[in-house]
């Protein structure tokens, strides 16, 4: 019996082999991998460094707040151990690498510049540059200031200024060597998670979106005002890129009673709030955003619109206010208009529109990622044909399993599956220019502690050096980068 299932498992895997198609990539693709500050670093107390919101939440006590009460004080260690990091790419035969700059490293409350912080992402960058790997540094991946958040955060008018402070510096520090910046990590998520659902630091719950709602506004005014000022004062002595990372899935067709339009509102109210201000002509929210949540606002006895408007200078300065795209694509949905469901509370939905998962798709460790790499096919072609056909980095892209998985079978078909995607949509013209898998390093998954891990290298947090071991996708990369090729 066993026999005949083993032939049968080979005769189906011949056949895959045989029906299998090899999906090239440019010789100026780049791969790379990507992590984040808090993810990794640890050393949240060191040298200076002063506590940001995931600290605070972190240690919250009781902290119900993150999977078995676990915190990013030590993470992989990466503060220590940066070594290993690069070593661990040059293994894998990457050549770019997305980190992040914890702006509570940098920068005192005073605004004055810590040194020591300044001399950690010094020595990281120049490292990487001698073994060949080009940094692209992400200005804020989620761990605001302590302080900052006391006056507000993301919801206070005045963060624009404080921002605009720290890019100053980060610029002006690390712009000699550094040519790719990303001003925002997925603002979507920290801004409605963070501060409409609390599930997020700062854990600000509030009523019908309001609070996700002035932090997407801050944050768009801050990427562009930060985008101007390296035009202006750097660009011509350091020849960078300044873009933004933002995330989405793609959107279909619950089924066919949808209507066709329901697609275009998710899309729009998710991933327009952000890319039509900026790459768009418009300079401004989607209309259908703005005509919904005016309306809303009305309905709900407001004599004003919750959703803020731009100033005729605000809509120039946000208008082509990026370079490139960096999107961080994982998964797909199934939409619906939520007149559909009239168990929804509609006060979270300005969009009109609730999400489902397909029973079909495979889903990860993380409950919330299916396996759809026909959805980020078809975002990239959406991008291409709406915004002009930007350049875009997939910034992120990666699947979670159990911790200390080395086999990473899923892992592997994963990728296989989203970098046939890509080499797919760079054939149609889309011009994508390289992806940063997520991740390095096994790393603090937010609210999900250490359960859900990402990485190509496992971690072990019994390890007091860290080592990183490589999974089994560390192989299948390398046979890539080598190659330049995938079969799927
Ligand atoms: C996107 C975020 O940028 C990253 O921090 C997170 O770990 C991954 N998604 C996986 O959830």
């Amino acid at each position: 019996m066993g026999n005949i299932k083993f032939g049968v498992l080979l005769f189906l895997s011949a056949c895959s082999f045989i029906n299998a198609e090899t999906f090239t990539f440019p010789n100026s693709f780049i791969f790379g991998a990507a992590t984040a500050s808090y993810q990794i670093e640890g050393a949240w107390n060191v040298d200076g460094k002063l506590p940001s919101i995931w600290d605070t939440a972190t240690h919250r006590q009781p902290s119900n707040d993150v999977f078995d009460g676990l915190t990013g004080d030590e993470a992989a260690l990466s503060y220590y151990y940066w070594q290993k990091d690069i070593e661990a790419l040059k293994n894998a035969n990457l050549t770019m690498y997305r980190f992040s700059i914890a702006w509570t490293r940098v920068l005192t409350k005073n605004q004055q510049v810590n040194q020591k912080g300044i001399d950690y992402y010094n020595t990281l960058i120049n490292d990487l540059i001698a073994e060949g790997i080009t940094p692209m540094v992400t200005l804020y991946h989620w761990d605001l200031p302590q302080y900052l958040q006391d006056i507000g955060g993301w919801m206070n008018s005045e963060i624009v200024k404080y921002y605009e402070v720290y890019a100053d510096l980060v610029f002006k520090s690390f712009g000699d060597r550094v040519k790719i910046f990303i001003t925002f990590n997925e603002p979507s998520v920290f801004c409605d998670h963070g501060h409409n659902y609390a599930e997020h630091a700062p854990h600000i719950w509030t009523y019908d979106s309001v609070g996700g709602i002035l932090c997407s506004h801050h944050v768009l005014l801050s990427h562009a005002r930060a985008y101007r000022l390296y035009q202006e004062k750097y660009l011509a002595a350091q020849n960078g890129k300044v873009g933004i990372c933002l995330n989405t899935g793609f959107s279909y067709r619950g089924n066919g009673s949808v209507p066709q339009d329901t697609v275009e509102r998710a899309i729009q109210f998710y991933f327009g709030r952000y890319t039509n201000p900026i790459f768009s002509e418009t300079g401004d929210y989607p209309q259908v955003m703005r005509d919904a949540i005016d309306q809303k606002s009305k309905q709900q006895g407001r004599s004003f619109s919750r959703l803020p408007t731009f100033t005729a200078e605000e809509v120039q300065m946000l208008k082509g206010s990026a370079d490139f795209l960096a999107l961080n694509y994982y998964s797909s949905g199934m939409v619906y208009p939520i007149s559909f469901d009239p168990t929804i509370d509609p006060v979270h939905h300005d969009s009109e529109v609730a999400g489902f998962s397909d029973p079909d798709w495979k889903v990860a460790r993380s409950s919330w990622l299916y396996q759809v790499p026909q959805g980020l096919y078809d975002l990239l072609n959406w991008i291409r044909t709406k915004y002009n056909n930007p350049d875009v980095y997939i910034s992120e892209n990666g699947w979670s399993d159990a911790p200390l998985t080395i086999e990473d079978h899923d892992r592997i078909e994963y990728m296989r599956l989203h970098l046939a995607a890509i080499s797919k949509a760079i054939t149609d013209g889309c011009n994508v220019l390289g992806i940063t898998v997520w991740s390095l390093v096994d790393n603090f998954e937010w609210m999900r502690g250490y359960d859900e891990r990402f990485g190509i290298y496992a971690i072990d947090l019994n390890d007091p050096d860290r080592n990183r071991t490589p999974k089994k996708s560390v192989s299948y990369l390398r046979n890539v980068t080598n190659s330049r090729t995938v079969e799927a």
